[in-house]
């Protein structure tokens, strides 16, 4: 019998346009009103059978990628194998073009990658349901890079609602110079709101809107992060990236999930591109690249 031919699947990356957060749960985690918008900046992962499960990885950050089984990818294909009663044993090389540690879910692509990969490699057939499931567990984010598009992430951003975008957006994603923990931040999050009382969290009208009608003017007034102030506090040099994309004619700039990565909101793809070319020069980053939204979710190529 031949071996399976491998399986390649495309994953994006995501921008969170309002991400509202609540008190800390019992359970550690915070409730949301997560607004995910899926970015056209993509990690691919292969999945090729072999003698036992190891993971690879290319791409400039490739070194700051855990190549063990802390890997979102390594566990979606674990935890794939379990239910399905077979053996994990797979090769899963990623191909990293998502910053890593940036706040745009670069992690949580490989674990949905790897989990349709896997699913289509195997031939296991799980139901999106169950697919989504495992998500889950994977982590908060993991099951919108599965759907990518945009949604309205509840719970602590894993219970999805699919958002209509009347649209195309134009971005620029500023890298920073290393990563910041999630946890880091929302432990930072925690720290700044301790005598504060926190709403709960609720999706804003006025940005659903905007991303209905595909108004990048009104979506620019209305970009909420909640998180932002605790990066800033972790990374004070952020708040001059954020003012030289402003400077350079970003419509909106706001930091990305829990950062350090800085997203600008641009008029049309002319100024992203000049934005994006400010921002490079102005050393305030470690590259600035210019990605359109919304973008499709996991896809097997
Ligand atoms: O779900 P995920 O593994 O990505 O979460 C990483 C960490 O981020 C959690 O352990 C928690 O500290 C924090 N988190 C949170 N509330 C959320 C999502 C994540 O506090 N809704």
């Amino acid at each position: 019998m031949t071996a399976p031919a491998p399986v390649t699947v495309r994953v994006p990356a995501k921008v969170n346009v309002q991400l509202a957060v609540g008190g800390r749960r019992p359970d550690g985690f915070h409730d949301l009103a997560n607004v995910f918008l899926a970015v056209g900046l993509y990690d691919e992962v292969t999945v090729t059978p072999a003698d036992t499960l190891r993971i690879t990885c290319e791409g400039p950050d490739a070194a700051l990628v855990p190549l063990d089984r802390t890997n979102l990818a390594a566990r979606a294909a674990l935890a794939l194998a379990e239910r399905h009663g077979r053996a994990p044993d797979v090769h899963i090389h990623i191909r990293k073009d998502i910053p890593v540690a940036g706040g745009m879910a670069g992690g949580s692509a490989d674990g949905a990658g790897a989990l349709l990969a896997c699913d289509a490699l195997w031939g296991t057939a799980a139901s999106r349901e169950e697919l989504l499931a495992i998500c889950a567990e994977l982590g908060s984010d993991v099951p919108f890079s599965l759907v990518g598009g945009a949604a309205l992430g509840r719970g602590r951003g894993e219970l999805l609602t699919p958002l209509e975008v009347g649209g195309v957006f134009h971005w620029v994603f500023a890298a920073a110079d290393g990563g910041l923990s999630t946890p880091a931040v929302y432990g930072e999050f925690d720290r700044l709101t301790q005598d504060v009382s926190v709403p709960d969290p609720e999706p804003s009208a006025a940005l659903l809107a905007a991303l209905r009608a595909g108004d990048v003017t009104a979506l620019a007034g209305a970009l909420a992060n909640d998180l932002q102030p605790a990066a800033l506090s972790l990374r004070p040099s952020l708040a001059e990236t954020l003012a030289a994309g402003t400077e350079a004619g970003a419509l909106a700039a706001l930091v990305s999930g829990s950062g350090p990565t800085t997203a600008f909101l641009a008029k049309d793809a002319a100024s992203a591109g000049r934005i994006a070319g400010a921002l490079t020069a102005s050393g305030h980053c470690r590259t600035a690249r210019t990605a359109v939204s919304p973008a499709p979710g996991a896809t097997v190529l």
